[in-house]
């Protein structure tokens, strides 16, 4: 029997960009995007147009990068909202808007101060001029969760008369536990004479930690739409988790009337690319794409899984994207080789230049790094971004660490093709290379995250170092990858004061300093 669709609606690159200090740049976004098509989600969220010029671009270039999946854009209730959210997607090729006003009695009041009829109204023109761009339109009665049914019901009646297809019931402060929110989308269903005319969806935070749970019992309930993100990320705890939807439905076919259309291996490289961009680390205990999500410790399920997976194993790792790291490249191998397998990992170098620099990164590293896997050319190509000119670059770096005194670093950079040497002591070898290399760029940029991750295994392993740098109320995220953690820093250290720098360039040519 053919199963109905549950459409995966992924809101990282908005929702997930709300999460404190998560904030993503355009090509990181068109990254991720094209990630999330590779993996056939349904609906890809791809910002909040009227928020900045910056995330107008985002979705812009988000819609002119994906063609295959559907590109949404948020907007208030707003006409200028829903404009620029139009204005943004117009080179989509499936556009949807998202269109939201709060229903609760406390956010009427307080937040919106509008009487309930008013609210109505307002949702009710929103959708329709929503429709004037794309006959595509979700609504969101935002604090659903927290509204009242009956008033819930004719809002949501008066909007899929006047054009909206999608209905999302969002429990926008997770504040719902799972049986109430499944019967919310039962009686929703049922009461509502248009329902059949609309997709109903869910949004649900995990303020509780509930918000899959809450997810999974509103599907049973019938909605066919989930909207979630890649690792859970979001605001305040987060989003329902996209990889613990998606294996939950399908792992559990025996209880869902529906399964998703997703390629479940693209979930782990998923992970991993949001994860190294914003810095978020995935816990090693997380479901689906944690680190440890199929290691078995106990020597009983060890000999359980070597007589029969199934004894231990409720899904397989390979499904799910993980692989035995494999070796794909090493030192002999050539450009072609090199730029064959960023193709297969659905990578594509912008240039020649690009490939270019990528292949002598990829030499340098196969001098230090007998085995070179996907993970380390992924993480070769994420140093190298299109949005940031190598203005500062990495000459010379040594670091002096002895026990019982401070540790220095000697840092040489090329600023602009001149170089300049500076010597600092600090805390620690990582503090006195940034110490140095401050001293020389003259930054004022305030340091809010440090992150080292590795990226295979073995004490060969490369060091993935995220770092998040706040400059005159931005945030740009670095990433530097190195078989030396402190050399992995310096590089992300760098590679986030070359996204101000050319940022600032962009915007003030004159400008001198970061
Ligand atoms: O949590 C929420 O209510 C939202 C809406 C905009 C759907 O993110
Ligand atoms: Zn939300």
């Amino acid at each position: 029997m053919n199963k109905e669709q549950l459409i995966i609606f992924d809101t990282t690159l908005r929702d997930g960009e709300q999460s404190p200090g998560a904030s993503m740049t355009r090509d990181e976004k068109v990254r991720i995007a094209r990630a999330l098509e590779k993996m056939r989600v349904d609906v890809i969220e791809a910002g909040f147009p009227i928020a900045s010029p910056g995330d107008f671009a985002s979705v812009q270039a988000v819609a002119e990068a994906v063609d295959d999946s559907i590109v949404c854009g948020l907007a208030r209730a707003l006409d200028k909202d829903i404009d620029s959210a139009g204005a943004a997607l117009k080179k989509a090729n499936a556009a949807r808007i998202h269109t939201f006003i709060a229903t609760s009695p406390i956010h009427m009041r307080e937040k919106l101060r509008m009487t309930p009829e008013a609210v109505l109204q307002q949702a009710v023109h929103a959708v329709q001029r929503a429709r004037n761009f794309t006959d595509n339109v979700e609504f969101s009665p935002e604090d659903a969760g927290r509204s009242e049914v009956d008033f819930l019901c004719r809002v949501i009646e008066a909007v899929i008369d006047a054009g909206a297809t999608t209905i999302n019931i969002p429990d926008t402060v997770g504040y719902n536990i799972p049986h109430q929110f499944g019967q919310l989308i039962r009686s929703l269903r049922e009461r509502i004479p248009n329902a059949d005319k609309a997709v109903f969806s869910v949004h649900c935070h995990n303020d509780l930690g509930l918000a899959v749970a809450n997810s999974l019992a509103a599907v049973r309930a019938g909605a066919r739409q989930v909207e979630c993100t890649i690792n859970g990320l979001g605001e305040r705890a987060g989003n329902a988790a996209l990889e613990e939807i998606a294996m939950a439905v399908r792992t559990r076919q025996d209880v869902f009337d529906c399964d998703t259309h997703l390629d479940t291996t693209q979930i782990v490289p998923c992970s991993r690319l949001v994860s190294s961009i914003t810095g978020f680390p995935v816990q090693p205990n997380k479901a689906i794409v944690g680190a440890n999500a199929f290691a078995h410790e106990s020597g009983i399920h060890q000999d359980g899984v070597l007589k029969s997976r199934e004894t231990y194993e409720i899904m397989r790792a390979q499904d799910v994207g993980w692989k035995k790291n494999q070796i794909v490249l090493g030192k002999h191998s050539g450009r072609n080789a090199l730029r064959t397998r960023l193709q297969e990992l659905g990578i594509e170098l912008e240039s020649e230049e690009a490939l270019n620099d990528a292949f002598i990164r990829f030499k340098q590293l196969a001098d230090r790094k007998h085995e070179i896997f996907d993970e380390d050319l992924q993480a070769l190509v994420s140093e190298t971004s299109a949005e940031a000119k190598e203005i500062y670059k990495l000459v010379y770096l040594h670091v002096c660490s002895e026990t019982g005194e401070k540790p220095v670093a000697t840092v040489t950079l090329s600023v602009d093709g001149e170089e300049h040497t500076r010597e600092a002591v600090g805390g620690g070898p990582v503090d006195a290379a940034y110490r140095a290399i401050k001293d020389i760029i003259g930054s004022n940029c305030r340091l809010l995250l440090y992150s080292v991750n590795n990226i295979t295994t073995g004490t060969d392993a490369q060091g993935e170092v995220t770092v998040r740098l706040e400059q005159d109320g931005r945030v740009f995220n670095g990433q530097g990858a190195d078989t030396d953690i402190v050399i992995a820093s310096a590089k992300a250290y760098l590679n986030g004061l070359n996204k101000i720098k050319t940022q600032k360039e962009r915007a003030h040519p004159q400008l001198g300093d970061v």
